[in-house]
């Protein structure tokens, strides 16, 4: 009972904050008891709500039209960068897209004036898809859309990435995830297993959390009890940090930095595919209360969830 009055409120908190401090204010709970599937597909019903608002309903905090600068001052530093090495054979996923203005923006003359370097190379530019739960189109997407060779950009939505087979999708050279996916998941080893899984070899993925136990605060010995907005335990509830974690999945190369301009701790990663035999170690969800992004709790299990051949 004290366990779902806690959730009730933290979805109403959670719901209320402001836009700059996006999910700054839930905090899943420490070393809840697993709950039950029901109270998950609850939380993972309200969190439906949210994909669904539409107009003034849309919480404030919901933002779905990041701009592609906004990406590169959010992910880590070299994201512009190595989006700007694309070239036309090249394909770039970004999940959970909301609007897609970062990709109408990749297209834009704009880019190619800030990123002088490869313009040759990078000549009509990679192929994106944007993917995300709803369908978030706007005229401005339909308008360059149409302006560009066909097949160029596509935009997925219906479904979650979980969802697609490695096959309807393809693979991807880059792949990007800014408050999508990543931050709204509540199966977060599926999640990343199915990112490797469309990773060509050598390619990358970049995303970031924000209010997680950080590997730089992991080092200065932050207190046991400090309760985070994404957060992974060990078998015997020690905490795990998210860039630890990371590190532990085969056939990944992983960059982790703390966002220096955020006072509320965001953490950056960038994981590289080295290899076929992916595999990422498993977690289970202990914790899920819907929000702008959730409030999620993960425990640690064996064995590994495998990426598909
Ligand atoms: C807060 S919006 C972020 C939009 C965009 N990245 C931006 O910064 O403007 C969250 C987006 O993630 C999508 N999303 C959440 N979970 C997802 C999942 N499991 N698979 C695909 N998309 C997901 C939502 O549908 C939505 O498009």
């Amino acid at each position: 009972m004290r366990i779902e009055m806690f959730a009730a409120g933290i979805i109403a908190v959670v719901l209320c904050i402001p836009a700059y401090a996006q999910g700054t204010a839930a905090k899943p709970l420490r070393g809840a008891a697993k709950k039950p599937p029901a109270a998950v597909s609850q939380a993972r019903q309200e969190q439906a709500k949210i994909y669904g608002a539409r107009g003034e309903d849309v919480p404030a905090t919901y933002v779905t039209d990041r701009a592609l600068l906004s990406y590169g001052s959010t992910l880590l530093p070299d994201f512009l960068h190595s989006l700007a090495e694309l070239g036309p054979s090249d394909r770039w996923l970004d999940i959970g897209a909301g609007q897609g203005r970062a990709i109408l923006e990749y297209y834009g003359e704009r880019f190619d004036a800030m990123h002088p370097d490869g313009r040759e190379r990078r000549g009509s530019k990679a192929r994106s898809v944007a993917l995300s739960i709803e369908d978030r189109r706007t005229a401005e997407w339909h308008r360059v859309a149409a302006g560009l060779e066909p097949g160029k950009i596509s935009y997925l939505h219906g479904r979650r990435l979980r969802e697609y087979t490695p096959a309807e999708l393809g693979r991807f050279r880059l792949a990007s995830d800014v408050y999508g996916g990543f931050s709204y998941t509540s199966d977060l080893s599926l999640f990343m297993a199915r990112i490797l899984d469309l990773l060509e070899t050598g390619g990358s993925f970049y995303t970031l959390l924000i209010n997680v136990r950080t590997a730089d605060a992991a080092r200065q010995g932050a207190k046991r009890d400090e309760v985070f907005q994404t957060e992974i335990l060990a078998a015997d509830g020690r905490p795990v940090g998210i860039c630890a974690w990371l590190r532990q999945i085969a056939c990944a190369e992983v960059a982790c930095d703390t966002d220096p301009s955020s006072e509320t701790p965001i953490e950056r990663y960038r994981i590289r595919r080295t290899c076929d035999q992916v595999s990422v170690p498993a977690l289970e969800t202990v914790h899920f209360a819907a929000g702008t992004p959730p409030a999620r709790l993960f425990r640690l299990v064996a064995p590994a969830v495998p990426a598909k051949p």
